[in-house]
C-alpha cells in the first residue's frame, strides 16, 4: 500500500500533503515571499518603490507616440496573458485615446528596418501604485518591456497585483537565440508557435531553424520539389508556412535564421538530386544518429547553379539578413574516395578537405552576399578567406569563439548551451559566451554577438520537446540577457519556479504533457506512485541513450525516460534539505525530520509501483529502479538513524552503502536517480560521527 503524502502529513503534525511540499519548498528557498522581483531574465537596473498596482477587471493599455499595428497587437496580447494569468474576464481596452490606462506605453519612433539586427532593446518601465509607465525607443524595446509586467503580475493578499518597481533593462548581448532541428523528428507549426511565445517570455531574440539534414528537407520548394518529396517523410514547412512563423516571430520581436547543412549532413538533398555528390543515385534518408558520408561534391559547377537557384528561392521566404549554411562534421570519406575531387585538389592547390571545404564556403559566400545576406556557419567553417561579415557559431568550445574573434569575425556561443545534452539548469547558467576570451581586446569581445541554446531532436517528439526546452532556456536566456554579474544561482532557481509556471500558463506543454504520459504508461492504473518515482529520476545525460539502444527516426519516444525531466526540482530541493540538516544550523532537526520523511515515502512506494508495472509493458524495464529507490531510501534512514544517535555505523556498513551507491549510479532503463548524490551526503555524514 503506498504511503500517501497525506499520511505523512498527519504524521508530521501538519494538515497534509501540501504543507509538507511547502516545507519542502521554503527549505529550498522557493517560496520566498520578498521584495525581490520574480522576473527572468533579471533585468539591467531594479529600483524598489513602495506599494503595488492592482490588476483587476478595469485594466487598460494607452499607447502613446509612435504607432503600429505591432505594438497593438502585443498590447492585445499582454490583456489575453493577463487574463489567463488571473482567472478575470479582462476586456481587450488597448487605444490611442485613453486619458487614464493602467499601463501608458511611449513608443518613440519605429524600428530601422522590418529585421535589423542590433536593434536598441532598452525600455524603461515605471510601476507605480496608480499606475505604469512603459517607455522604449522603438517597438522592440516595447515587447521587451510587455514580457516583463507580464511576468510581474502575481496574486497578493489585496488581489492581483504588479510590484511598484522602476526598472531600467537592455540586453547584455544582442544576439539570443534557440535553434530548433526539425530534421530527426518533424516538429510541426503549433510547437514553433508556442516556443516563440516562451522564447518572447524570456527576451529570446532569434529563432534558428535547422531546416535540412541526413534524416530529412523539411522545407518545400518550388524549384527543386524532389527536395521535400524525396527528401522528406511528408513532413515539410511550405512557402506559406514559413511566411506565417517569421509574421508570428516578427509579431514578437524574434528573428527567423534558417539553416541549410551543408556540404555534410545533405544526405536529404542526394535522394533527390543525386548528381550534387556526384553520385548517380540509390541513396536513401539516413533513419539513425550520427556523421555520414553524404556530401556535396565541391568540384562540380553545377553544384554552384542549383544552389544559386536555391538561394534565389530561399531568401525569398526568408528575410533574415543571416543565412546559415551549417558546416559541421563534414568527415570528407567521398571526398578521399573520388579521383575526381583528388585530382581537384592537386590541380587547385588545395592541401586538405579542410580547404577544399573553405572552397566551397567561399562559394556559397559570394551566392549569399549578392543577395544581402551574411552566412553563418558552425565552427568547422572558421578560415582567413571567409568574408569579414561571416558569423561562427562555436559548438565545439568557447575557445574557438574566441579564436573568431581574434582573427576578426563575428561569433556567437552554443557550446555549453545544448539542450539535449540533458544538464541542470545551473550548469547552463554558469557558460558565458565572454568565458573563453580574458585576453580578448574591447574591439574583439564586442565581436561576441551572444549565444544560442540547441535543441536537437534526435530524442525528442512534438510531445516532449518543451519538457527538454523549459523551464532551463530561462536561465540561458538570463545569461545572455542580464548583466554578466548576475551569477546568484540560489536566485536563478528561486525565479525559475515563477517563471515555469508562467511559461506553462502561455501554453508551452512542458508541464502539461508530463501526466499524460505517465498515464499512458500506467495504464488502467492510478498514476501516482509512477509519478513518485518519476519526480526523482532524470534521463541519462550527454546522449547515454545512444549507448543503450538502437534508436532510428521511428523508434516510439513514449518510455519513463522520455516523461522524466531533465532536471528533477524533487532531488534538487531533497539535495537542499539534505544539506540543510547536515549543516549543524537552526533548521537541522527540523530539517532532519522532513527528510526522514521523504525517504520514507520513497522507501514505501515500490509496493504500489510493482503493481503497476506488472501490468505495463512499457514499465517492466523500471522495476530494478522502483525498487532501487527503495533500497537507498532505507540506506537513507538509516544514515539519519546514526546521525540522530550520534553513533558511529560500522565500517563495514559504511563501505557497503558507498558501494551501494556507487553501483546505482548506473543508469537503468537510461534513467539515473537523482537523489543518490544526496543520500551519499548522508551516508558519508553518518561515517563521520566520532566516538
Ligand atoms: C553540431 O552539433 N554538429 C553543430
Amino acid at each position: 500500500m503506498i504511503t500517501q503524502p497525506t499520511e505523512i502529513g498527519r504524521r508530521l503534525g501538519v494538515a497534509g500533503c501540501s504543507a509538507l511540499f511547502a516545507a519542502i519548498w521554503a527549505c529550498a528557498g522557493s517560496a520566498v515571499a520578498g521584495p525581490k522581483i520574480n522576473v527572468m531574465p533579471l533585468p539591467e537596473r531594479v529600483k524598489p518603490v513602495a506599494g503595488s498596482l492592482v490588476i483587476d477587471a478595469e485594466f487598460k493599455i494607452a499607447i502613446r507616440g509612435h504607432r503600429e499595428s505591432r505594438i497593438e497587437r502585443a498590447a492585445v496580447r499582454l490583456i489575453e496573458t493577463i487574463r489567463t494569468l488571473t482567472g478575470i474576464p479582462i476586456e481587450s481596452h488597448v487605444g490611442y485615446n485613453y486619458r487614464r490606462a493602467t499601463l501608458v506605453i511611449e513608443c518613440g519612433g519605429p524600428c530601422e528596418t522590418r529585421h535589423a539586427f542590433g536593434e536598441d532593446e532598452s525600455h524603461t518601465l515605471e510601476i507605480t501604485p496608480q499606475g505604469a509607465t512603459l517607455r522604449a525607443a522603438n517597438p522592440i524595446g516595447v515587447l521587451r518591456g510587455l514580457a516583463t509586467f507580464a511576468q510581474l503580475v502575481e496574486t497578493s493578499s489585496e488581489g492581483f497585483a504588479v510590484t511598484a518597481t522602476n526598472i531600467d533593462d537592455r540586453p547584455r548581448f544582442p544576439w539570443r537565440g534557440l535553434l530548433i532541428d526539425v530534421c530527426r523528428h518533424w516538429q510541426p507549426m503549433a510547437v514553433i508557435k508556442r516556443n516563440l511565445d516562451g522564447m518572447a517570455a524570456v527576451k529570446l531574440n532569434v529563432l534558428h531553424l535547422h531546416l535540412s539534414d541526413d534524416q530529412a528537407f523539411r522545407v518545400g520548394s518550388r524549384q527543386f520539389p524532389r527536395l521535400h518529396r524525396d527528401g522528406s517523410d511528408g513532413h515539410f514547412f511550405t512557402a506559406g508556412d514559413l511566411r506565417e512563423i517569421a509574421s508570428y516571430a516578427y509579431d514578437r520581436g524574434i528573428r527567423v535564421v534558417p539553416e541549410f547543412d551543408m556540404p555534410g549532413h545533405t544526405t536529404s538533398w542526394l535522394v533527390g538530386y543525386p548528381d550534387l555528390a556526384g553520385s548517380s543515385g540509390g541513396i536513401t534518408l539516413e533513419t539513425t544518429w550520427g556523421v555520414f558520408d553524404g556530401c556535396f561534391d565541391p568540384t562540380r559547377e553545377e553544384l554552384y547553379s542549383f544552389l544559386d537557384t536555391f538561394f534565389e528561392e530561399m531568401t525569398a521566404t526568408f528575410r533574415d539578413p543571416f543565412f546559415h549554411i551549417g558546416g559541421d562534421e563534414v568527415n570528407g570519406v567521398l571526398w578521399d574516395k573520388s579521383a575526381t575531387v583528388r585530382s581537384f585538389r592537386k590541380r587547385t592547390g588545395l592541401s586538405d578537405n579542410r580547404d577544399l571545404q573553405a572552397h566551397f564556403n567561399k562559394r556559397v559566400s559570394v551566392l549569399l552576399e549578392k543577395r544581402g545576406r551574411s552566412m553563418i556557419g558552425w565552427d568547422e567553417i572558421l578560415h582567413p578567406d571567409l568574408p569579414p561579415g561571416t558569423v561562427i557559431q562555436s559548438w565545439r568550445g568557447g575557445e574557438s569563439l574566441a579564436d573568431a574573434a581574434r582573427r576578426g569575425f563575428r561569433g556567437i556561443l552554443s557550446n555549453g548551451y545544448y539542450l539535449d545534452h540533458l544538464q541542470p539548469a545551473s550548469f547552463h547558467y554558469q557558460v558565458d559566451p565572454l568565458s573563453g576570451g580574458d585576453d580578448l581586446t574591447p574591439d574583439e569581445r564586442a565581436l561576441v554577438l551572444g549565444g544560442e541554446a540547441c535543441m536537437w531532436s534526435e530524442y525528442v517528439t512534438p510531445e516532449t520537446i518543451d519538457s527538454r526546452i523549459w523551464p532551463r532556456l530561462a536561465a540561458i536566456a538570463e545569461r545572455l540577457w542580464s548583466p554578466g554579474s548576475v551569477t546568484d544561482v540560489d536566485d536563478m532557481y528561486r525565479r525559475l519556479v515563477h517563471v515555469n509556471r508562467h511559461l506553462d500558463m502561455l501554453g508551452l506543454r512542458h508541464r502539461a504533457n508530463y501526466v499524460p504520459m505517465l498515464e499512458r504508461l500506467s495504464g488502467r492504473h492510478p498514476v501516482d506512485a509512477l509519478r513518485v518515482l518519476c519526480d526523482v529520476v532524470e534521463p541519462v545525460k550527454n546522449y547515454g541513450r545512444s549507448a543503450a539502444r538502437r534508436y532510428t527516426t521511428t523508434t516510439p519516444l513514449n518510455r519513463l525516460v522520455d516523461a522524466a525531466r531533465p532536471e528533477s526540482q524533487s532531488a534538487r530541493r531533497f539535495s537542499v534539505l539534505v544539506d540543510r540538516a547536515l549543516s549543524g544550523g537552526a533548521h537541522g532537526q527540523p530539517d532532519r525530520v522532513l527528510a526522514r520523511h521523504w525517504l520514507d515515502f520513497w522507501r514505501n512506494n515500490h509496493g504500489a509501483l510493482a503493481v503497476v508495472i506488472r501490468d505495463s509493458f512499457l514499465l517492466r524495464e523500471i522495476e530494478p529502479l522502483s525498487r532501487e529507490l527503495a533500497s537507498l531510501s532505507a540506506v537513507g534512514i538509516e544514515a539519519l538513524d546514526f546521525l540522530e544517535r550520534g553513533a558511529p555505523p560500522p565500517a563495514t556498513w559504511s563501505t557497503a552503502q558507498v558501494a551501494l551507491l556507487e553501483r546505482a549510479g548506473q543508469p537503468q532503463a537510461e534513467l539515473t536517480l537523482a537523489i543518490i548524490p544526496a543520500i551519499q551526503k548522508l551516508v558519508a555524514a553518518a561515517g563521520e560521527i566520532s566516538d
